[in-house]
C-alpha cells in the first residue's frame, strides 16, 4: 500500500512537471501503459491473501483514475498554453502596410489605336485584320505595284521567299478586304504592324503600326475622304483643327493626296513642331485606283472608293509630344507609366 502511495505521488509529480503535450503523452504511456509501474504493481496481487485483495485492487483502480484525471486536466491546461504560444508566434501586425500589386497600364500605341478605332466604329466602320507575313500578291500586285515596278523601291522590304514578305503597309489588308467583299460596298479600318528595311533612328523604325481606312460604294467622292479625315483630325487633335490636301503619288490611288493637319501646338502660326509652316503631315490617301477595284472584282464604272493610311506612331508622337519613335519599343517603364490614366 505504501508503495502504491509512493507511485501515485511520483506519477502526479511527473504529470505536473510535463511541459508540453508530447511530454504529457509520454507520461501517459509510461504510467498507464501495459509495461508501466502501475501494471507491475498489479502483478503483486497474486501474492496477497484473499482478504487483502479487494482493498488493494480498489486502491490500484483509484490510483489509475487519479492519474488519468490528472493527465486530462493537465492536457487541457497544456492545450491552452500551446495554443497561446502559437497565437503569439503567428501574430500578424495588421497595421503594417501590405505589398501593393503592381498594375500595368495600356501602351500608348494601343491607346491611340483604340482611340482611332473607337471614332471610326462610331462612324459605322468595322475593324479588319490580316497576316503580317503576307503574300507579295496582296502587298504589291493587288495594290497595282507589279513585279519590277519602281514604286516598289519606295518601301524597302523584308522578303521571306519569292512569294512571301513581311507586309510593308496595311494596304495589304485593304486589297484582301476588297477581294473579300467585292462586288458589295465596304467600310472598314485595318490596323496592324508593318515592316520596312529601315535603319532605326528617332523617326524611323523597321517595324511600326499603320491603320488603313477604306470605303467603297456607289458615288464615293474625294469630298467624302476630306470630310472623314477632317473629322478624324478634330477628334484626335482638337476641334479647331483643319486639314489640307496636297497632290501626291501612290500607285494604288488616283488621285493621290498627302494630308496635313493645322498644327495643334501653335494653332497654325508656325512653331518648331510644325517646322514653322503651321501644318503637320499626317497621312497619305486618295481615291482607290480603278485597277485596284477591278483586280479585286469590282466594276469601277459603277463603284468608287477612298482609302487612307495613317501611321499610329506618328499620331501618338504628335498628340503626346514624343520626340523619338524608339520610346515605343524600348520599354522604359518611366515612359510607359506616363500614360497611366488612373492608379
Ligand atoms: N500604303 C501607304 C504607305 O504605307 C499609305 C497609304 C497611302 C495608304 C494612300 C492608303 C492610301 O490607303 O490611299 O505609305
Amino acid at each position: 500500500m505504501e508503495k502504491l502511495e509512493q507511485l501515485k505521488e511520483e506519477a502526479m509529480q511527473a504529470i505536473e512537471n510535463a511541459q508540453s503535450l508530447s511530454e504529457l503523452q509520454q507520461q501517459r504511456v509510461h504510467y498507464l501503459g501495459k509495461k508501466g509501474p502501475i501494471q507491475d504493481v498489479m502483478k503483486m496481487m497474486k501474492d496477497l491473501s484473499a482478504e487483502e485483495r479487494p482493498a488493494f485492487g480498489a486502491q490500484v483502480n483509484e490510483i489509475k483514475k487519479a492519474v488519468s484525471d490528472a493527465i486530462e486536466a493537465k492536457r487541457g491546461e497544456l492545450e491552452v498554453k500551446e495554443m497561446n504560444l502559437r497565437l503569439e508566434k503567428e501574430k500578424i501586425d495588421i497595421t503594417l502596410e501590405g505589398y501593393k500589386p503592381v498594375i500595368g497600364n495600356i501602351h500608348p500605341l494601343t491607346l491611340v489605336q483604340q482611340e482611332l478605332e473607337d471614332l471610326f466604329i462610331g462612324q459605322g466602320y468595322t475593324v479588319a485584320e490580316g497576316p503580317e507575313v503576307e503574300l507579295d500578291f496582296y502587298n504589291f500586285e493587288r495594290a497595282n505595284i507589279p513585279q519590277g515596278h519602281p514604286a516598289r523601291d519606295m518601301q524597302d522590304t523584308f522578303y521571306i521567299d519569292h512569294e512571301r514578305l513581311l507586309r510593308t503597309h496595311t494596304t495589304a489588308i485593304q486589297t484582301r478586304q476588297l477581294e473579300l467583299h467585292a462586288p458589295h460596298p465596304i467600310k472598314v479600318i485595318c490596323p496592324g504592324k508593318v515592316y520596312r528595311r529601315d535603319d532605326d533612328d528617332a523617326t524611323h523604325s523597321h517595324q511600326f503600326t499603320q491603320m488603313e481606312g477604306l470605303v467603297v460604294a456607289e458615288g464615293i467622292q474625294l469630298s467624302d475622304l476630306k470630310g472623314t479625315l477632317e473629322f478624324m483630325a478634330k477628334k484626335m487633335f482638337g476641334e479647331s483643327r483643319v486639314i489640307r490636301f496636297r497632290p501626291s503619288y501612290f500607285q494604288f490611288t488616283e488621285p493621290s493626296v498627302e494630308v496635313d493637319v493645322s498644327c495643334h501646338v501653335c494653332n497654325g502660326k508656325g512653331c518648331p513642331v510644325c517646322k514653322g509652316t503651321g501644318w503637320i503631315e499626317i497621312l497619305g490617301a486618295g481615291m482607290v485606283h480603278p485597277n485596284v477595284l477591278e483586280m479585286a472584282g469590282y466594276d469601277s464604272t459603277k463603284m468608287s472608293g477612298f482609302a487612307f493610311g495613317v501611321g499610329v506612331e506618328r499620331v501618338a508622337m504628335l498628340k503626346y509630344g514624343i520626340d523619338d519613335i524608339r520610346h515605343f519599343y524600348t520599354n522604359d517603364v518611366r515612359f510607359l507609366k506616363m500614360f497611366k490614366r488612373f492608379d
